[in-house]
């Protein structure tokens, strides 16, 4: 389609400069978001998926029906299998680079590129497959190198499962494993996607249109969502949750209200698509009740998500006050030994690995297996009268 076709549908003046807000650009077979009950998996509402073994939502994602039993153990052995190898030259580059330095976001964007530098193989489907295998190494290499360690042997146990041979690398093990295993995969499950439209999914597609790599594709997406408005808002909520560091409702409705009239953000309410609670976070929630009802950031958490909607409500151009999924994730993380804000994002980042490649090798099939074009909106001129050079 040229410059200067008609669009399919009506384009007005203010939908100009709003971020696609809305505007139907493609098709999703992974996920959608109904704006009043929250993400769906191939259909399936993502509270009826949130306990199972991420791997199973992984299939799900990719073949889109949830696996038989065998095909379970298939798919995890599948799994396990091509994180035996991990290409050492992407971890070389990680090495070199200065513990701590910069935020985890850019290592996890390096750290794939890294991967696809050592590891392409140009084949869709064996680097997505390799790709969600070997990010649990990858992860807990970044963990680890960021944090001044390098690591002598190679202690991976894939055949322990994606989240945790994740631990089992961060040397954590017993009960304390146990809790740990069990947020990070409710987490992961529910961060696995949310629709086409969100903006790292939509950047790796749109990367991937262009036929760029997996590696090079999902290294930008995670790119995108390293910024404050779209993932890096977990990060930014628990800080937000620490400077209040109360659980009475009058002293954080105080603190909301000086915080809106010092035009500040109040993080973990609000969404581009959702015009109700986030159900993800009603259920990060109720896994709070469960792993740390004491806990006196989760409890702030509570009270804000009681406080602030009617508050938010007397904003007319909020449309939703109320609280999402970024809420109570990062509290929970902290609570079962996730010390450090700034890692949250790259958590978020692991979990939408599947997602995004998923919807990539989908949109790759689209139009008889031809693949979506690259992509190509239209940018309307503004300003720009035509000029010469006076010669
Ligand atoms: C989310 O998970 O809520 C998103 O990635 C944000 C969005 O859908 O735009």
């Amino acid at each position: 389609m040229g410059d200067d076709e008609p669009p399919i549908f009506e384009i007005r003046e203010n939908h100009l400069d709003s971020g696609l807000r809305g505007i139907p650009v493609g098709t999703c077979q992974t996920s959608f978001v109904d704006p009043i009950k929250g993400v769906h998996y191939v259909g399936y509402p993502v509270e009826d998926l949130v306990n199972m073994e991420e791997e199973d939502v992984i299939y799900l994602l990719f073949n889109k029906r949830l696996p038989t039993e065998q095909e379970s153990l298939d798919f995890r052995a599948e799994l396990a299998h091509r994180a035996e190898e991990m290409p050492t030259g992407a971890l070389r580059v990680l090495e070199s680079l200065t513990p701590g330095a910069g935020h985890p976001m850019d290592w996890l964007s390096t750290g794939i590129l890294a991967l696809g530098i050592s590891d392409t193989t140009g084949d869709l489907r064996t680097d997505s497959m390799n790709l969600v295998a070997r990010m649990p190494e990858l992860m807990a290499r970044i963990f680890h190198l960021r944090g001044g360690k390098k690591l002598q042997t190679r202690d991976s146990r894939p055949d322990l499962g994606l989240v945790e041979n994740f631990t089992h690398m961060l040397g954590i093990s017993g009960k304390e494993a146990d809790r740990m295993n069990r947020v990070l995969r409710f987490f992961f499950i529910l961060h696995m996607d949310h629709g086409g439209g969100n903006l790292s999914t939509f950047s790796g597609k749109a990367v991937a249109s262009g036929r760029a790599s997996i590696y090079a594709s999902i290294s930008s997406a995670m790119s995108a969502l390293s910024g404050p408005l779209h993932g890096r808002a977990n990060q930014s909520c628990l800080e937000f949750v620490k400077r209040i560091g109360s659980d009475d409702p009058q002293e954080i409705e105080s603190f909301v209200r000086g915080e809106l009239s010092s035009k500040r953000p109040i993080y973990g309410f609000g969404h581009g698509v959702l015009r109700a609670e986030d159900p993800r976070a009603r259920l990060l929630i109720e896994l709070g009740e469960e792993i740390c009802p004491d806990d006196s950031d989760f409890r702030t958490v509570k009270t804000l998500r009681e406080v602030v909607p009617p508050i938010l409500s007397e904003i007319p151009k909020i449309s939703n006050p109320y609280p999402n999924v970024d809420i109570a994730s990062g509290a929970l993380l902290q609570s079962v030994g996730f010390r450090k804000p700034d890692y949250y994002t790259t958590f978020f980042g692991w979990s939408r690995v599947a997602g995004i490649t998923a919807q990539i090798l989908d949109e790759r099939g689209a139009r008889g297996g031809r693949g979506t074009p690259i992509y190509r909106p239209k940018y309307i001129p503004r300003n720009q009268p035509v000029r010469r050079l006076e010669s």
